[in-house]
């Protein structure tokens, strides 16, 4: 077992001065943590689909879905998605920013994961389990490789099973 937490990249002042940015690209680059954190994000889960956020979640969502037998639908930002979509809303620092799902991605009875790189203030998650919700479908869990507690994205999130691979 290789510790993948020790490959997260602290880097200073990105996307600007002061925010300390949690850099996952060393974990992807190397394959047994890579591995890793693919097997860990859907363990002990039954799941006909995996939802992926872009753009850092489709990264994690699409091998999770490939290893479990499962379909891959991706949540995309507004105005990718070529057919009929729902769409959710949520706040940005400065702005708000809308993503959307194919509004039949889901077939009847789905049991969904949702899957993205970080948690932080949980407004895309949230958002997220927004669209899923109206297509129908069932969420079963919302998995994530980091959480940045001191956010409490989690509490954006009440009455799911919400997971996470790392608590910083
Ligand atoms: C990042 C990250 C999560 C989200 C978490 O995505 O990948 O999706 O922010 O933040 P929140 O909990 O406060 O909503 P971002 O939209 O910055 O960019 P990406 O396209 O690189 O995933
Ligand atoms: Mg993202």
């Amino acid at each position: 077992m290789t510790d993948w937490t020790a490959l997260i990249r602290d880097v200073p002042d990105y996307p600007k001065p002061g925010i300390l940015f949690k850099d996952i690209t060393p974990i992807l680059a190397d394959h047994a943590a890579f591995t890793q954190v693919v097997d860990e994000l859907g363990d002990g889960l039954a799941f006909d689909k995996v939802v992926g956020i872009e753009a850092r979640g489709f990264i994690l969502a699409a091998p999770v879905a490939y290893r479990s037998g499962a379909g891959f639908v991706p949540v995309r930002k507004k105005g990718k998605l070529p057919a009929d979509t729902y769409e959710a809303s949520y706040d940005l620092e400065y702005g708000s920013a809308t993503i959307e799902v194919h509004a039949d991605a889901f077939d009847p009875g789905d049991r969904v994961l949702i899957v993205d790189d970080v948690l932080a203030t949980g407004g895309t998650a949230r958002a997220a389990v927004e669209l899923v919700k109206r297509t129908g479908a069932q969420i079963v869990a919302v998995s994530f490789l980091m959480e940045l507690s001191f956010l409490s994205g989690r509490d954006r999130l009440p009455g799911l099973d919400v997971r996470t691979l790392l608590t910083v």
